[in-house]
């Protein structure tokens, strides 16, 4: 298992290990992230984004409960998909709009608030956990699979100090 923990002094270097997530990025992988309301979810996401070729706006999926984004991956066009399950009520919710068919290997899921949707969710290759602390955020990014650790074995980042 790979562990990883930064400090993120500001927004800037919430975007800057989103880009750097965007570098490493492989169709299949399902990244579920954790933390509380305004803890930089969005954030992260909106720049990975932005690095990984998509130029229009990105909003926080919260009333949609998922938001989809065709990038540039290794040459391939793939699909992201960017969900926040903040407002589902439970995990039917999940499997009744048909989410579950998203999850595939040519897709990429980035997903807020993924414990509301428990027990229908697949296994997650990656978990990230942003925590409120100080001025700015603790981010642990770990790795629950294979295609996961190789991930986060190729990232790339450092914190300005
Ligand atoms: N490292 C950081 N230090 C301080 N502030 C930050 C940092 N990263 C992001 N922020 C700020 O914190 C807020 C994060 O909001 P964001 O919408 O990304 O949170 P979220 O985790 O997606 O919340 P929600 O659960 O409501 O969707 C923004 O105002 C952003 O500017
Ligand atoms: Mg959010």
């Amino acid at each position: 298992m790979q562990q990883l923990t930064f400090y993120l002094n500001d927004e800037s270097d919430t975007c800057e290990l989103g880009k750097s997530l965007a570098r490493v990025l492989e169709s299949g992988l399902k990244i579920y992230l954790h933390g509380d309301l305004g803890s930089g979810k969005t954030t992260l996401t909106r720049a990975l984004l932005k690095e990984a070729g998509h130029t229009g706006k990105v909003k926080s999926p919260t009333y949609t409960l998922v938001e989809p984004y065709v990038i540039e991956l290794n040459g391939h066009t793939v699909d992201l998909l960017h969900f926040d399950l903040y407002r589902m009520s439970c995990p039917e919710e999940f499997l009744e709009a048909g989410f579950r068919d998203h999850f595939n290997e040519e897709t990429v899921c980035f997903i807020e608030w993924a414990e509301k949707a428990e027990s229908a969710l697949p296994a997650a290759d990656i978990d990230v956990s942003f925590e409120i602390s100080g001025d700015g955020r603790t981010v642990e990014l770990r790795s629950l699979s294979e295609k996961g650790f190789r991930c986060l074995e190729n990232l790339r980042f450092v914190p300005h100090q």
